[in-house]
């Protein structure tokens, strides 16, 4: 059996993902990082290896869940453990409700909540086994308040925070911890896209006044993984400089 804590990163490659790969790792923890393209991750991890942590590369298609559940199996094999799980790949297909087509609600969903469904349900048996179990789910304050334009991811999680608070009730009496982050605004590839004039306009609604870093966020997920957080659990902790309150 792996002797360090093994955590479980999805959409690892960039962003936010990769931010919380760096961070656990720093951390103490071995990562697995998963995502589809495997180069980024190759770069991602090798760049932790060089600074004395430990992360290894998973590429799969977390949409494809019989896929997705055989590379669970494949880590838990070879680790013997998980110890901390955390959901958060996403991806938007953005439209207005009326022009939204049943495709681009399907992906969204199958993407962002039926994956951590399938990861959660995949790895729970050895998370239950860690005395230090974390499942720490990535959402949105789309999820928590909801957003024009993104019906589909917006659903997509929320449904996530009704699956972290079920999750939270079932493995509880293991003493295994299932959390909520729900982001503002983070400068990542997904946000660089947004029209000037947008971001302009979201930045004034921002009672900080400013775009989140990937790295706020991988703060977060550290605490919900750390012993500090052993008391609190089902809960959605929303990173984003205010503007959900
Ligand atoms: P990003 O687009 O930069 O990175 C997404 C990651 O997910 C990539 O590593 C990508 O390879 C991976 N991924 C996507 N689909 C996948 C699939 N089918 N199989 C395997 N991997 C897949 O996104 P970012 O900005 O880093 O966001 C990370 C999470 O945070 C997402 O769940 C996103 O919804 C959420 N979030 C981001 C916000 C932001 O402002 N950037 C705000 C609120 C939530």
């Amino acid at each position: 059996m792996t002797e360090k804590r093994v955590a479980i990163v999805t959409g690892g490659s960039r962003g936010i993902g990769a931010a919380i790969v760096r961070r656990l790792a720093k951390d103490g923890l071995h990562v697995v990082a998963v995502a589809r393209n495997l180069e980024k991750l190759e770069q991602v991890c090798a760049e932790v290896n060089a600074a004395g942590g430990s992360a290894e590369p998973l590429a799969c298609d977390i949409g494809d869940a019989k896929a997705w559940a055989a590379a669970l199996e494949q880590i838990g094999d070879k680790h013997g453990r998980v110890d901390v799980l955390v959901n958060n790949a996403g991806i938007t297909r953005d439209d207005l409700i009326l022009r939204m087509e049943d495709e681009a609600f399907d992906e969204v969903i199958n993407t962002n909540l039926k994956s951590a469904f399938v990861s959660i349900r995949s790895a729970a048996r050895l998370i239950m086994r860690s005395k230090t179990g974390r499942i720490i789910n990535i959402s949105s304050v789309a999820g928590v308040a909801g957003n024009a334009g993104q019906a589909n991811y917006a659903a997509s999680k929320a449904g996530l925070i009704g699956l972290s608070k079920s999750v939270a009730r079932e493995l509880s009496r293991k003493g295994v911890t299932c959390n909520v982050i729900a982001p503002g605004f983070i400068t990542t590839d997904m946000t660089q896209v947004l029209p000037d004039e947008l971001k302009e306009t979201v930045k004034s609604n921002i009672p900080l006044r400013r775009f989140g870093e990937a790295a706020e966020i991988a703060a977060a997920v550290a605490f919900f993984a750390s012993p500090d957080a052993a008391y609190i659990t089902g809960q959605v902790l929303c990173v984003d400089g205010g503007m959900v309150m």
